[in-house]
């Protein structure tokens, strides 16, 4: 069944352990955490030592997402403070490939993400190293904002990439995920759901959590 990541950058963090733990009672499978830097985004977020706290919140799998320029540097502080996966962006990283062999390395899963103006054929050189590919499906920054369908193509492209080169990463789909969207992408071939807003922004976590879940289940 696919996996569906909270992104505590919705969430209350004055509160985030208890968030965290309202994810987990509605059926959450991994937390994501969004990492922005102010340069390669326009928005400055967290680092890794609220990484830590999340690690220290829950048993579940932690989905670090970098949108960070020159990532190598902080890779070893995001595997310390816990992550399991760590995804870097396409369009930060100047060596991708040692990039990706630097988080191996280091214990942990290792993904690419592109944006939503970079075509899919920019991974066939790397695609087959990666234990993750993330497509975003809102330009990166910010939490809440709509959907773009033009990924629904993407996905496709990527699942056929992904049978060309015999390879088993993950498709991660990042930004407006909700109780519309999610149906469509899910059809067209995603394995993890990240969504912000959507859960941490209703009115009942827990609720919000369960019934995304339970999208995936049906169709699952
Ligand atoms: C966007 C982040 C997303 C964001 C998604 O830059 O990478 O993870 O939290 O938020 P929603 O689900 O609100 O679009
Ligand atoms: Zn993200």
């Amino acid at each position: 069944m696919a996996i569906l990541a909270p992104s505590i950058l919705s969430a209350d963090l004055s509160n985030l352990a208890q968030q965290i733990r309202l994810t987990e009672m509605g059926g959450a499978d991994w937390i994501h955490c969004d990492v922005m830097d102010g340069h390669f985004v326009p928005n400055l977020t967290f680092g890794p030592i609220v990484v830590d706290a999340v690690k220290r919140s829950t048993h579940l799998p932690v989905d670090v997402h970098l949108m960070i320029k020159d990532p190598d540097k902080l890779l070893e502080n995001f595997v310390k403070a816990g992550a399991n996966y760590i995804t870097v962006h396409y369009e930060a990283a100047a060596h991708l490939n040692r990039t990706i062999n630097r988080i191996k390395e280091l214990g942990c899963k290792a993904g690419v993400s592109i944006n939503p103006a970079t075509p899919v054929q920019s991974l066939e050189d790397i695609a087959e190293y990666a234990d993750l590919i993330l497509l975003m499906s809102v330009n990166p920054g910010f939490g809440g904002q709509s959907f773009i369908p033009n990924v629904l193509k993407k996905i496709h492209e990527l699942v056929e990439l992904r049978k060309k080169l015999h390879a088993k990463f993950l498709i991660e789909i990042d930004g407006g995920i909700d109780n519309k969207t999610i149906q469509p992408a899910l059809k067209a071939g995603i394995d993890v759901f990240v969504a912000g807003s959507s859960i941490f922004k209703a009115d009942n976590i827990t609720a919000a959590t369960a019934e995304l879940k339970n999208i995936l289940k049906a169709n699952g």
